[in-house]
This record gives structure tokens, sequence and C-alpha cells, in this order.
């Protein structure tokens, strides 16, 4: 079995002192940094580029796992790169070439991951899965931090990790992830976890380790 992992997602952090907010979240034990970037275009909000990225990359030795909720994306996979990923998520849905995304992530030497928004059918990755070392079910409409978990989610990784079967693919879950759903998202064959609100919330340094290992143990 794949190793679990929790990914906090540094959108929920608070952004005037982020480098302290990934280095704390480290400290806490987080397993991988999950970096949320978002256009305005194939999401409703904005966040942040490789710019501030780049800045903050010190602040952490862990992994960042950055979720590119953009279009096009291929145009900016570089820039991701040497700004300091270590796993780089396209959504299926970016488009328009999938496969041309996923060859330039790892021509820049990454691990390349593939996200599904809720409505897109796991089937959508068939052709690809030999290729991707992460598969991201989105288990909330991309764009916002702190949405509820849409059950069908649940179905859906069951079917994820069917197609993944044996290869060495994470299987990660990406919103409104709590220690209250946790346990059921493993179940069904999830072992890299992304909890922005429920770590972050709050914003109390003081919280977050507790946070994270309650994640854990669900
Ligand atoms: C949603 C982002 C998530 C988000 C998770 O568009 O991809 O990573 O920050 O936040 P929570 O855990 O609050 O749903
Ligand atoms: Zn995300």
């Amino acid at each position: 079995t794949r190793p679990i992992r929790i990914a906090p997602s540094i959108l929920s952090a608070d952004f005037s002192q982020l480098g302290a907010e990934i280095e704390a979240i480290d400290k806490a034990g987080a397993d991988y940094i999950h970096v949320d970037i978002m256009d305005g275009h194939f999401v409703p909000n904005i966040s942040f580029g490789p710019l501030v990225m780049a800045s903050v990359r010190k602040f952490s030795a862990k992994p960042f796992d950055v979720h590119l909720m953009i279009a096009p994306a291929d145009p900016y996979l570089a820039a991701f790169a040497k700004a300091g990923a270590d796993i780089i998520t396209v959504h299926a849905e970016a488009g328009p070439h999938l496969h041309r995304s996923i060859q330039t992530i790892k021509a820049e030497g990454k691990k390349a991951g593939v996200a599904l928004n809720p409505a897109t059918p796991v089937s959508a990755l068939e052709h690809v899965i030999d290729d991707i070392d992460l598969l991201l079910v989105m288990s909330v409409n991309p764009g916002f931090g702190g949405q509820s978990f849409i059950p069908a989610a649940l179905t859906k990784l069951a079917q994820a990790h069917a197609l993944i079967g044996k290869r060495p693919i994470d299987l990660e879950v990406d919103g409104g992830i709590t220690a209250e759903n946790a346990g059921a998202a493993a179940k069904a064959g999830c072992n890299v976890f992304v909890a922005g609100s429920s770590i972050y919330g709050g914003n109390d340094p003081a919280t977050y380790a507790s946070r994270i290992a309650d994640i854990r143990a669900a």
C-alpha cells in the first residue's frame, strides 16, 4: 500500500506571512506543501503565480505539490518547474492536449499529476494512466477553500483506485477534507489528503500539528 501523505493547502494560509505559514506547517508534520494556482479563467478566483511561489520555496524542504487550475497550462509549466515545484498537476479539462502537458512536465524532470473536476469521469484518464505519477480527484468544484465535500467523490476514488491497479501512482483527494471524512476516502484507496481550511482555519500555528495528526489518524 502507498504511504499516507497529508498535504496542507496554503490557499487558506495568511498570505501576509506566507513564508512563516509554510514553515509552521512543515514543522507541524505536513508531508507535501499543496500550492493552489488559480487564473480567474479556468476557475472563478485568482491566487498567485510562479514569482510568489519561488519567493516562498525556501521556507520548506518538503515536496511542493502544485495544483494548476489554469487554462492553458502548458505556457507556464516551465515557470512552475523553475519556481521549485516537485509535482505539477494539470486539469484534464484544461486542454487542449493533456498528453502533451504530461510529457512537458516530465521533460522538466518533475512528477506529473492530472486532476479531475467532479463531473469528469475517471475514464478520461484511461489512455494516460501509464504516463502519470499522481491522480487527483476533486471533491469540490475548484476555485475556493472552505467548501463541503461532495460524497460522490468516494465512488470516484474507488474507480480511480481500480484504474491505477498496481502502478506506483499517488491517489490524491482535494476539497472539504476533514478528520470526519478522511477515513472514508482512505478506504476508497486514497493516500494523499489535501486540506486547507481544516488545517489552516483560524491561522493559529499552535493548532496545526494536532489538526494534521487528526486527519492522519482518521
Ligand atoms: C480548491 C483547491 C483546494 C482548496 C482546499 O479549489 O484546489 O486545494 O484549497 O481547501 P479546503 O480543504 O478548505 O476545501
Ligand atoms: Zn488544490
